[in-house]
């Protein structure tokens, strides 16, 4: 008889980090949507790989969680080059940037997540690795300081943010490919899940499926996250088929509403209706009252808010639309 396998705890971190990891398509033609950024892309690396030369500098912008990363990962599988990979807030002095630049091969991609976050410092030593591949710097301390110059191997800088005001214009204008990643359709979050679905070997129906693309606010990540819950109600509260019905109940039970705002999208707009009479109200008023940062409702919550129309921007604060009150079956005013 064949003995039952024992898997170590350990065995399970590893074979879920492996799931999720798979779950990022590997090649442009397997990463769906974002049409316009991968034609482009796809014209610029044929051309640098044509040309052997590294492929010119990447900027992407564009809110969490729509697939810059693995955006990245994508360019530097087609370009068939390593990835470096570090974030503007893990990079506290130069040294820790010339450290990640010193393992640079010729063509690598060096992905810098949160590029916004780069110490001033740091993002200085950038401007001239960008141009002209090398970096100066100091070497020792008070008398015996002096300058080194440390030639680097032609490379591509892939940065990504989520805010494009944050960037300055120096660093943004060392970027020769700028592009803006968009919140998803349902129907490409769709194949999103379906995809996922089959990764994670889980029955799904297109029914089901539209549901979590739906109530996905435009966007993978979550998409994901949704799948992977529905799941689960799937598997003990019926016979682990995701249908529409399952998909529905199980969001429903996660406060996720019909129109994909989650506890905290709602909570936002509620407050701004009811506290503040719709508004306009400061940000960083309206995030305290949440109880998140600032910085979280300015990336995270606010512009699916203002994708779907239920928050405006003004020039003295965010205001709540009739569409917003309508969506919690509240009575609008016009002023
Ligand atoms: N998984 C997460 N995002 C994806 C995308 N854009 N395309 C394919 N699979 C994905």
């Amino acid at each position: 008889m064949e003995k039952k396998r024992i898997v170590s705890s350990s065995t399970v971190d590893h074979q879920e980090n492996v799931l999720e990891k798979s779950l990022r398509p590997k090649r442009l033609s397997q990463y769906i949507g974002q049409e316009s950024v991968k034609e482009q892309l796809a014209i610029y690396i044929e051309a640098a790989q044509i040309r052997e030369e590294a492929l010119d500098h990447v900027l992407l912008f564009g809110p969490p969680g729509l697939g810059k990363t693995t955006m990245a990962f994508v360019i530097a599988n087609e370009l068939g080059v390593n990835l470096r990979q570090t974030s503007g807030a893990a990079i506290e002095k130069p040294g820790d940037l010339v450290a990640v630049l010193n393992e640079l091969e010729a063509g690598d991609v060096l992905f810098i997540d949160e590029i916004h976050r780069l110490p001033r410092v740091a993002e200085e030593l950038l401007y001239s690795a960008m141009e002209d591949f090398y970096v100066d710097i100091m070497v020792g301390q008070g008398e015996s300081a002096h300058p080194v110059h440390f030639p680097l191997p032609p490379f591509t800088l892939i940065g990504a943010t989520t805010r494009s005001g944050m960037l300055s214009e120096p660093l943004r204008a060392r970027f020769g490919i700028i592009n803006h990643m968009e919140y998803y359709t349902d129907e490409e979050l769709k194949e999103v899940v379906k995809r996922s679905a089959e990764i994670f070997d889980v029955e799904i129906e297109e029914s089901g499926a539209f549901e979590i693309a739906r109530r996905s606010r435009g966007t993978p990540r979550i998409a994901n996250r949704l799948l992977k819950r529905v799941r689960d109600f799937a598997q003990i509260k019926s016979d682990g088929v995701i249908r529409q019905k399952q998909a529905d109940e199980a969001l429903t039970m996660l406060q996720v509403d019909c129109m994909g705002l989650d506890y905290v999208d709602q909570k936002l707009l509620k407050t701004l209706i009811k506290m503040y009479q719709g508004g306009p109200v400061g940000i960083g008023t309206l995030a305290v009252n949440i109880s998140e940062d600032t910085e979280t409702v300015e990336d995270m919550y606010e512009p699916y808010l203002i994708q779907v129309g239920f928050i405006k921007r003004t020039t003295r604060g965010r205001k709540a639309t009739a569409a917003a009150y309508q969506h919690f079956g509240y009575e609008f005013k016009e002023e």
